[in-house]
């Protein structure tokens, strides 16, 4: 925990963009049948605060892909390591993830549940960083649009740790 950090994106204005989206997410799916299906483990502790600011009926489900290594770069070959055990049929699937990067992750996901044949799929990240796209996919919900720069914290890794850090920052360099 020695690392230099300069903090990007505070908790603070994290837990108000959270709200926020929440809240229109309420508004949107007050009339569907919501299912978030959380994307392993980037998103996890968005998805903890996200769905606590959703007043709905909501069902929470996760899968795992991987695409990245331990490094910084996503590979474009993204895998299902653990994947959903539900029914999605009669269920309008929202996907939450922490970051849309190059995209070969969230393209894969919604084309992958969109073969399970549910209502409608959707998706919500935290961040975008869309100089970075390598396939077209806009989000649908999006919290921060943030240059190309490697971050971390809130959910987000480097070399499998600081995913506890309460803020998103980058490492300085020394
Ligand atoms: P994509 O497939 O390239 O869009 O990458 C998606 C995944 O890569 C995200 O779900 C993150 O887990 C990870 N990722 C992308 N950018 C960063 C970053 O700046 N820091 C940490 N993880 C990242
Ligand atoms: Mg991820």
């Amino acid at each position: 925990m020695t690392d230099r950090k300069r903090v990007v994106i505070s908790k603070e204005e994290i837990a108000e963009k959270v709200k926020t989206l929440g809240e229109e997410i309420t508004k949107d799916y007050k009339d569907k049948n919501i299912l978030i299906v959380s994307l392993l483990k980037g998103s996890f502790v968005f998805t903890a605060d996200l769905v606590r600011e959703i007043d709905l009926m909501t069902r929470v489900e996760f899968m795992t892909t991987s695409s990245y290594g331990h490094g910084k770069e996503s590979s474009g070959n993204v895998r299902v390591v653990n994947d959903l055990h539900v029914d999605v049929k009669d269920y309008d699937i929202l996907i939450v993830d922490d970051i849309v990067d190059s995209g070969n992750t969230m393209k894969f996901v919604i084309n992958y549940l969109k073969e399970l044949g549910p209502k409608s799929v959707k998706s919500c990240v935290l961040l975008d960083k869309p100089t970075r796209r390598e396939v077209e996919i806009e989000p649908d919900y999006c919290g921060f649009t943030i240059p190309d720069l490697f971050i971390a914290g809130y959910g987000l890794n480097y070399g499998d740790y600081y995913r506890n850090i309460p803020n998103i920052f980058v490492f300085e360099d020394k």
